[in-house]
């Protein structure tokens, strides 16, 4: 069983803790899904306002789901479509603040109103994307985006087996 101490007074606080849980869960453990299920789970335990939080991966230069909490989700989305597919096309990072005026955005939940996606580039390849949906608009900035690159970092060479 895990315990964490994750703070939730600031965002800073609370990335620093999450990233550290994230380090924890996955440290030495070489299955890329069950650090993905692991690691989708504290996103989800910890991050407040969020309807969606998981991975897809990069099968065959397409994106297929991968670990993830919240409602099922489209299963296969094409390089360069909707937020998923923009991440995984230029490997940036992909901060909606309404993802009704994101052209090709995918539907998977109606109440998702904002999204934040952030590649995760391992040796050179783009190996799987971090997906979070909130159903508040502009509910992710600059230090979730942040916040999440630095767990991406963490995963680069934890979730490619
Ligand atoms: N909205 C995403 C699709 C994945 S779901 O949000 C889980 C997109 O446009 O890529």
């Amino acid at each position: 069983m895990y315990h964490f101490d994750v703070a939730t007074g600031s965002k800073a606080d609370l990335y620093r803790d999450l990233l550290g849980a994230a380090d924890a869960v996955t440290a030495g453990e070489p299955d890329a899904i069950a650090n993905m299920a692991n690691v989708a789970a504290l996103l989800w335990q910890y991050l407040p306002d969020i309807n969606w939080a998981g991975f897809y991966r990069n099968v065959g230069d397409e994106l297929v789901l991968g670990p993830f909490q919240g409602k099922a989700a489209c299963i296969r989305i094409p390089f360069g479509r909707g937020v998923c597919g923009a991440a995984a096309a230029t490997r940036t990072t992909q901060l909606v603040e309404d993802v009704h005026a994101f052209p090709g955005h995918i539907a998977c939940d109606a109440a998702s109103r904002s999204e934040l996606v952030v590649p995760i580039v391992s040796d050179g390849r783009m190996v799987a994307v971090i997906d979070l949906d909130s159903p508040s608009p502009g509910r992710f900035d600059a230090e979730d985006a942040a916040g999440i690159e630095g767990i991406a970092k963490l995963l680069s060479d934890r979730v490619n087996a």
